[in-house]
């Protein structure tokens, strides 16, 4: 059994710490798991943040969105998840690029990590854009310092670096002249979609991480199709990640909305029996 030895928050996002001692010594930058609390979960896949073959642990960041990471959410140290399958897709391509620039928002800050870490190690200027709607909402930042040349910080709000979003900070370095060799993101959809169309008029080598909903996870139920470039891809085992400049944004966000409704109603129930018990 896979059991949870630490666990922390910083509003919605759960840090997670998981004995998994064959995924921890094989797992790579840019791979996932499929995770599920209970028997009766759903299988959800879940980026891998953090690791260490020593202590044979996997460290994950989870934003609660829906039932699944509401289960997640509840778990308790010393409890056990029924089932992590990993490592799952392909590690992150890298290289000594030159300057890369990595950007996460969401659970993204903790996914973009390990990309950073061995961007890093391969002896590339690293620099890490963070977005939260405000300042508090930050996590992961020593870890974050300790693999980049320079963090930059966007908030909805203000109240820490540039008001706004991780593609105005892109926008702005690239128009003041700032030589990026290769970009990363990590994140919700639509900052995927906005950093991508940030980084495209310089055509800068991008990669995006894809969310799209999976089931199986090893490219045998379809559900994560989505198109790249005009090809049919399974983002499961031809990705996670993709070039953000060839992604069909449109029918990705169609497929992924497609349940909306059903989700909507189940995770409102379940969250308010929690309220309430
Ligand atoms: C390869 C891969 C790696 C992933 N890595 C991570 C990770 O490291 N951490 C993590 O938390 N999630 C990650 N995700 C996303 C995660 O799998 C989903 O958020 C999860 O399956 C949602 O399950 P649920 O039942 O809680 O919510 P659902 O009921 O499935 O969805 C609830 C609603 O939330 C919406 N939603 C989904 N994502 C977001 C978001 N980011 N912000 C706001 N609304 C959203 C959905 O559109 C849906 O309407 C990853 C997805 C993929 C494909
Ligand atoms: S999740 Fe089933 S094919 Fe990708």
């Amino acid at each position: 059994m896979y059991e949870l030895v630490e666990k922390g928050e910083v509003f919605n996002v759960h840090e997670m710490v998981i004995k998994a001692p064959e995924i921890a010594h094989s797992i790579k930058a840019g791979q996932f798991v499929i995770v599920m609390g209970s028997e009766y979960s759903e299988r959800i896949p879940i980026t891998v943040s953090d690791w260490s073959a020593d202590t044979g642990t996997i460290t994950i960041y989870v934003l609660e969105v829906g039932i699944s990471t509401l289960e997640l959410a509840w778990m308790r140290v010393g409890d056990s998840l029924y089932a992590v399958t990993g490592p799952l897709g392909n590690p992150s391509e890298i290289k000594n690029f030159g300057t890369v620039v990595l950007g996460g928002g969401c659970y993204g800050i903790g996914a973009i990590y390990p990309i950073a870490k061995a961007c890093k190690e391969a002896g590339n200027k690293v620099i890490t854009v963070i977005e939260a709607r405000y300042s508090s909402m930050f996590y992961h930042e020593k870890e974050l310092h300790a693999v980049s040349d320079q963090v930059l910080y966007a908030t909805s709000d203000g109240s820490r670096g540039k008001k706004g979003k991780v593609e105005d900070i892109i926008t702005e370095m690239l128009e003041n002249g700032v030589k990026i060799d290769q970009a990363f993101f990590i994140g919700c959809t639509q900052m995927l979609e906005r950093c991508s169309e940030a980084t495209r008029p310089y055509a800068i080598p991008t990669k995006v991480a894809l969310n799209s909903i999976m089931l199986d996870g090893t490219g045998m139920c379809g559900a994560c199709r989505m198109s790249v470039g005009g090809e049919t891809k399974f983002a499961c085992v031809d990705g996670p990640e993709f070039d953000g400049h060839k992604v069909d944004w449109k029918e990705l966000n169609q497929r992924k909305s497609a349940y909306t409704e059903q989700e909507t109603v189940v995770y409102q129930f379940y969250s308010n029996k929690q309220r309430t018990s």
